[in-house]
């Protein structure tokens, strides 16, 4: 099995901005961590990162990589609120996909409380900062194992 994170824009930007509500971690340290905890645990579960600030090209990435026995942890950051073209194509994959958010969206401005993709997910994590990943992680394998 696969699980691919994916995350959209500005979240390469993790670290330097708003560490508030991101924390002060770049994604270049926090995929290696994960990496390491799901091999520890997982040794036959692979993990993939992939980041854009493009909308086409998270959607690329979301399509090519469409696999039943594979899943995705998707935090798109401000595509969630805004991106008819990301929720279609979550709507058409065979893949489990789990949403994440490391702040709690559903305690910040009202426009970050509705996610386009939300309904088209088996679920959604918000608010735990990179625990959730974690937490995220762990439900795909579950739900993968219980296919
Ligand atoms: C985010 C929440 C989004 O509302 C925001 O636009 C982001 C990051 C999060 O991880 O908390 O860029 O997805």
């Amino acid at each position: 099995m696969i699980i691919h994170i994916v995350h959209g824009v500005n979240l390469d930007r993790l670290g330097v901005r708003q560490n508030e509500f991101y924390g002060s971690h770049t994604l270049e340290e926090r995929i290696p961590i994960l990496t390491g905890w799901l091999n520890k645990n997982w040794p036959n579960v692979e993990l993939r990162s992939f980041q854009s600030n493009l909308e086409g090209e998270v959607v690329n990435y979301l399509n090519d990589n469409d696999e039943p026995e594979n899943a995705f942890l998707i935090n798109p950051g401000a595509f969630t609120h805004s991106s008819l073209a990301i929720a279609d194509s979550v709507a058409g994959l065979k893949a489990f996909v789990l949403e994440v958010h490391l702040s709690h969206t559903y305690a910040r401005e009202a426009y970050r409380c509705r996610s386009l993709l939300a309904s088209y997910t088996c679920g959604t994590i918000s608010g735990l900062g990179w625990d959730g990943y974690r937490l995220g992680i762990e439900a795909l394998i579950g739900l993968q194992d219980r296919n």
